[in-house]
């Protein structure tokens, strides 16, 4: 454990989280090695939709994509995870000239610039550790031409709809004249759909909720015990998202910093939220943020979407 005024702002936050009603705790939570390596299980679960309806799109119209990008493109992939979608963007791009991958966990944004260098001996791939929320990646030495974001993955779901509106707007301001961004948004669609997604019969969406716990503890010496924790998750049509928590099964007493906080049974910390759109929706709140809107891909049952928005 790191020394605690290393830490005092990271406590302040999570403190403050949890002092909220209900209680909550940043997402951000789930991505240490293991929770990276849980959610890269969760997309190969068979009612976890949304990545491979993303990687149809972009196996069946990536060349419609790769048109709209154009030649010579400077790729920055926000949240760039094990970066397989970014491989399968490339192929079908026109001599791609650089990849920047970023992500907030080290030990996927590695794995990342392996795949890629691997993949494509010619492009320069620069690994930039950071979170996407801070600002945009461009590495200095990254000359400023046919530069295009992607944000794959509909992490934008993580915000709420104001958040993620701002921070459309704020990337916008740093983005110049002509430049594309493509990003990956999961469709409002029938709520069982969403259900299953989110509680797989494997239960590996449970593990990597817990592990938002199993993190604490390591980082922060929080003394959670996740087997006092329940996985729970659903839709909430109302609101357009689908909701994790933790339910406490057991009474349960920890520690952040020289706070303790107590949970009693049926008290639940408030995980996650992962907001669902329209098309319709996503390009009104594009449009508020300055977008031009270019076009919109999807998968035939319209479960997922790819949406090219750039500046003029
Ligand atoms: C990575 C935020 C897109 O919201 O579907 C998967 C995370 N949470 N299962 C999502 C997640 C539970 C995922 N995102």
């Amino acid at each position: 454990m790191a020394k605690p005024d290393m830490l005092s702002g990271q406590w302040q936050a999570v403190y403050e989280g949890l002092c909220e009603r209900p209680p909550r705790l940043n997402p951000k939570w789930f991505y240490d090695a293991r929770g990276s390596a849980l959610f890269d299980a969760i997309t190969r679960q068979p009612e976890y939709y949304p990545t491979r309806a993303e990687e149809e799109i972009l196996a069946s119209q990536g060349d419609s994509i790769a048109r709209w990008i154009g030649p010579d493109a400077q790729v920055a992939e926000l949240g760039a995870g094990n970066g397989e979608k970014a491989v399968m963007l490339l192929r079908h791009l026109e001599r791609p000239r650089s990849y920047v991958p970023t992500d907030i966990s080290s030990a996927s944004l590695e794995a990342a610039v392996h795949r890629i260098r691997q993949a494509y001996a010619g492009l320069t791939v620069e690994a930039v550790a950071a979170d996407f929320f801070d600002g945009l990646p461009w590495p200095e030495t990254l000359s400023e031409e046919g530069r295009c974001l992607v944000f794959f993955g509909s992490t934008i779901g993580n915000m709420e709809p104001a958040e993620a509106e701002n921070w459309l707007r704020r990337l916008r301001r740093s983005l110049k004249p002509g430049e594309h961004f493509l990003i990956g948004v999961d469709l409002k669609k029938d709520p069982a759909i969403l259900n299953r997604a989110y509680n797989d019969a494997a239960g590996i969406t449970a593990r990597f909720n817990l592990n938002a716990l199993v993190h604490l503890n390591r980082v922060l010496g929080a003394g959670f015990h996740p087997e006092r924790w329940h996985h729970q998750a659903g839709y909430n049509a109302e609101r357009g998202r689908v909701e994790m928590y933790l339910v406490a099964t057991e009474p349960e007493r920890i520690r952040v910093g020289e706070h303790e906080i107590s949970f009693r049974p049926g008290d639940r910390i408030h995980t996650e939220n992962s907001y669902k759109y329209t098309i319709e929706e996503f390009h009104q709140m594009s449009r508020r943020a300055g977008y031009r809107i270019d076009a919109v891909w999807t998968d035939p049952r319209k479960w997922f979407s790819l949406h090219g928005i750039s500046v003029e």
